[in-house]
């Protein structure tokens, strides 16, 4: 019986699998609602679409008032039939459709002001203004289409979570509503995902699931208008000529469409093959000097956040890892040395990734998408784009027209609009990454008058430097959690619970001695760090952002209130802020013994037993699982690096700046990287490199370029050494695998650490860097199996551990 099902079980996966998404998918959507508002007669569309008339559909009406008018089909130019017939509303009205499945839906609504005259004269439907609503959403505020010639296509996509939704009409006083068609159809859940990159800062995004969109473009680039005929989710695709700016610097390709290939777990549902089959490429291929940037320019109201989805698939490499290209977005870099061999898998084979524009990243009324040649390869100099959707963001008061809610919440100032969004999206800057050579900080030496405890060396605690932030660290997380996730109140009261002391600027004056010089132990682009002394004695370091900070006030209240939430011992304590006079100012506890790195190389500080160091790594170990499974969303360290955990006078580890980087307006780092170095980087995760997408198995591999140089005590790159030796990770498991780690441990444990517990060790820091994310241990696992290296180096003391072996090395000959 047992047998049975589990033969049925694996039957049911296997059925599973093969019914996964499949590179031509037919989508069959569970609710489809299509109305020809105002009609007598269904309509019968090219694309097979059958659009009752409203007395058919009548029973998802709900008016009081209400007239049919229509015109005669002739009579106008209009793109659809659906726009000769309308429904007129003299009173607030609904249509309430049952779901039977919660998810994504689209609503679709059409509008043209035709001349009523005919059947009657009472309404001018230029004149007609009105909202459209559902319960949560606000769609249009205030609408009207003053054109007579002009027809209106407004889409929508929202995730609805209720068993039924209501679309309400509500005319403006004195006037009245009207809609000529509407669609309320299911779309795929994997449409869109909950995460995507945020531009600026750069940061994931998570929380799209709760936001409501309204496309604003959806752009076939290089190719023709797609219809409904083309595409299963009866989406519209146009050309993009109106928007790309220099047309001689660009060239059409395209492919026949059946030659595109979907990756596993996509379908053409995501984007039909025919968007994919055509592309805009950068003219003069061969000319490789005068290559410039092909752009396109979208007009948008920046008062509103994007979701810009950009569609890539290489039809025109020969060979696999031929190209690479740059993609810049409003000015800043949005995915560098882009190789779709690496990321598509293939020629010809789609890929498509998502972009969070914040109003941060929208300076002017446009979203700006350039697309440049990276100079990897000299010989194949190009670069290409296929497809381009920007979708709106629905604004925290759940409103994607104008700055009220459906409750008549009312967006404040638009500084506090900014708010509201931070608090939405993203709530955790982190660290920095610092590229190859180029340190965050350059710390200074403690001033001997200031403070003299000798083990001091150079204390830090890591700046983030607006130079090196083309990784800078986010952490996005939605709060408020009010039907359909829009609250009006979100963040709107950042003051408040948890949010640490709040110092005064004269307080903190005394502490640091008027922010003395000598009182400085690190500089970087956010500021300088000083040491300081409280009134009760207590030690201090404060970082204090510089004027010229590109940080937000609001955003920095937003961060404070998020970090003062991470307790734990192994994490370095920000215990206050001062925000005065415009002053951004973080007050963190003192960890007197500095970064573990100086404690192993390069500082001639005393050496620490491999006790010491273990417990180091133990405790840092905790401080990361508790980054990543403490909170709700778990929180990703990204710049995880012996200079990044901080010891306090017990030499108790804790990890530092996992909070409260702010990044610059662009990433200027990016333009630098290039494949040679690719694999210098060190603490990096390769995986994140070459996908861009960042998990917390990064955090992973940085903590087993961390595991090795506690071990080896050299530095994660050492340049001076031989190529094969310069990153230590690469050349340990080298060395591992030949057997002869122990030549390359830091002499100073040498015959002082059991081998048991060595091979643990060494086992736990080689699984952290495996190539893959997913082959990587949880932090939760590294931290199991450095806490039984410990227990193997206590259990079996080194002396006695030589005994141990030498008496099996007995037993043995005896066999
Ligand atoms: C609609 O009516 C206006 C005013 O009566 C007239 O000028 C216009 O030509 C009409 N438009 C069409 C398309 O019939
Ligand atoms: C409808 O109103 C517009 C102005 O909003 C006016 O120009 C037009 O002539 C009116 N049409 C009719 C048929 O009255
Ligand atoms: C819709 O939102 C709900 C609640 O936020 C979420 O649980 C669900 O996964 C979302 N559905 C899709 C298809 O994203
Ligand atoms: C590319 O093709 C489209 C559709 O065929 C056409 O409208 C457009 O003019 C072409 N653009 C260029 C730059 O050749
Ligand atoms: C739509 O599909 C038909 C065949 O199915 C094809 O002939 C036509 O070119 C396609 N149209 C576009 C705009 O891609
Ligand atoms: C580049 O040069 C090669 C040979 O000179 C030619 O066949 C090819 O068409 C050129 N490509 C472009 C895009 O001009
Ligand atoms: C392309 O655009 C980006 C961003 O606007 C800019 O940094 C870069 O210098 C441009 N490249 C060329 C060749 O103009």
């Amino acid at each position: 019986m047992k047998s049975w099902d589990l033969f049925f079980l694996h039957f049911l996966i296997c059925l599973s699998i093969v019914t996964s998404p499949k590179s031509s998918a037919m989508f069959l959507p569970k609710d489809s609602y299509l109305i020809n508002s105002g009609a007598t007669t269904t309509i019968n569309m090219p694309d097979n679409r059958v659009f009752k008339n409203d007395p058919q559909a009548a029973s998802f009406l709900d008016s009081a008032f209400d007239n049919l008018a229509s015109v005669p089909r002739t009579s106008y130019g209009v793109p659809s039939p659906i726009y000769l017939s309308a429904r007129i509303f003299t009173e607030d009205a609904t249509y309430s459709f049952p779901l039977s499945r919660p998810g994504w839906h689209w609503i679709r609504l059409y509008f043209h002001p035709f001349n009523v005259t005919a059947t009657n004269d009472e309404y001018n439907l230029t004149q007609a203004q009105f909202s459209v609503k559902t319960d949560d959403v606000v769609l249009l505020h205030s609408f009207t289409v003053s054109d007579r010639w002009e027809s209106v296509f407004k889409e929508y996509l929202l995730n609805v979570t209720t068993d039924r939704i209501s679309i309400h009409f509500n005319p403006l006083k004195d006037s009245f509503a009207y809609v000529n068609g509407i669609e309320f159809v299911s779309a795929p859940d994997f449409l869109i995902s909950n995460t995507a990159m945020n531009l600026a800062p750069v940061s994931e995004f998570s929380g799209l699931q709760e936001i409501a969109f309204q496309t604003v473009y959806r752009l076939n680039v290089g190719g023709g208008r797609i219809t409904p005929f083309n595409d299963t989710l009866g989406r519209f695709w146009d050309n993009d000529e109106k928007y790309i700016v220099s047309k001689s610097a660009s060239q059409n390709v395209t492919i026949p469409a059946s030659y595109v290939k979907y990756p596993e777990g996509s379908s053409d549902l995501i984007a039909p093959n025919w968007v994919y089959a055509s592309a805009i490429q950068t003219a003069n291929a061969n000319v490789s000097q005068s290559i410039l940037n092909v752009t396109w320019n979208m007009p948008v109201d920046s008062s509103f956040s994007y979701l810009m989805r950009l569609h890539f698939c290489d039809i025109i490499s020969k060979s696999l890892n031929d190209l690479y290209f740059n993609v810049y977005v409003n000015g800043r870099m949005a995915i560098s040395g882009l190789d779709l061999s690496v990321v598509a898998d293939g020629l010809s084979t789609t890929y498509y990734k998502d972009f969070v524009l914040s109003t941060t990243s929208i300076d002017s009324d446009r979203i700006t998408v350039q697309i440049s040649p990276a100079n990897y390869n000299p010989d194949n100099m190009n670069a290409l784009l296929n497809g381009i959707e920007i979708l709106k963001m629905s604004n925290s008061v759940g409103s994607l027209d104008g700055e009220f809610g459906v409750d008549g919440a009312m967006l404040l100032a638009v500084s506090v609009k900014k708010k509201a969004f931070v608090a939405l999206g993203i709530i955790l800057m982190f660290g920095v990454f610092a590229g190859i050579g180029v340190m965050v900080v350059r710390w200074y030496r403690r001033p001997k008058d200031w403070e003299n405890h000798n083990s001091f060396s150079g204390w830090l605690l890591p700046v983030n430097n607006n130079h090196s932030t083309f990784m800078s660290k986010t952490k996005s997380t939605v709060s408020g959690s009010q039907p359909n996730g829009f609250s009006a109140s979100t963040g709107m009261s950042v003051y408040g619970s948890g949010l640490g002391q709040s110092y005064t600027l004269a307080e903190l004056k005394v502490a640091t001695k008027s922010f003395d010089e000598k009182a400085v132990i690190g500089v970087g682009g956010f500021g300088n760090v000083y040491v300081g002394k409280l009134e009760d004695g207590t030690k201090i370091a404060v970082k204090r952002a510089n004027p010229h900070s590109e940080q937000g006030l609001l955003e920095f209240q937003t961060e404070i209130q998020m970090l003062s939430k991470l307790r734990h011992r192994h994490l370095v304590s920000l215990i206050g802020y001062c925000d005065e006079n415009q002053e951004m100012i973080l007050v963190y506890e003192f960890m007197s013994n500095g970064p573990f790195r100086d404690h192993l190389y390069g500082k001639g500080l005393p050496k620490l037993s491999w006790k010491q160091r273990l417990d180091i790594c133990i405790g840092s170990a905790r401080g990361l699982h508790y980054l990543h499974t403490g909170t709700a969303q778990g929180i990703i360290h990204r710049d995880v690096k012996t200079t990044n955990i901080l010891l306090d006078e017990k030499l108790v580890a804790k990890v530092a700046d996992f909070g409260l980087s702010k990044d610059g307006p662009s990433m200027p780092g990016v333009g630098h990287v290039s494949t040679a170095v690719k694999g210098s980087f060190g603490y990096l995760d390769p995986e994140y490199f070459r996908r861009q997408q960042l998990t917390d198995k990064s955090d992973v591999y940085s903590f087993g370029m961390v595991l090795f140089e506690a071990l080896c005590a050299r530095p994660a790159l050492d340049t001076s050494k031989q190529r094969e030796q310069v990153n230590l990770g690469e050349w340990a498991m080298k060395m591992k695998k030949k057997g002869m780690l122990s030549k390359i441990i830091d002499p100073f444990l040498v015959g002082k650490v059991a081998d048991s517990s060595l091979k643990k060790f060494a086992e736990a820091a080689e699984k952290c860097l495996a190539e893959y994310g997913v082959d990587r241990p949880s932090m939760g696992d590294v931290l199991w199996n450095l806490e039984y290296s410990l227990q193997l180096h206590e259990a079996n003391p080194p002396d006695l551990a030589a005994n141990v072996e030498e008496k099996e090395a007995e037993i043995n000959s005896c066999e």
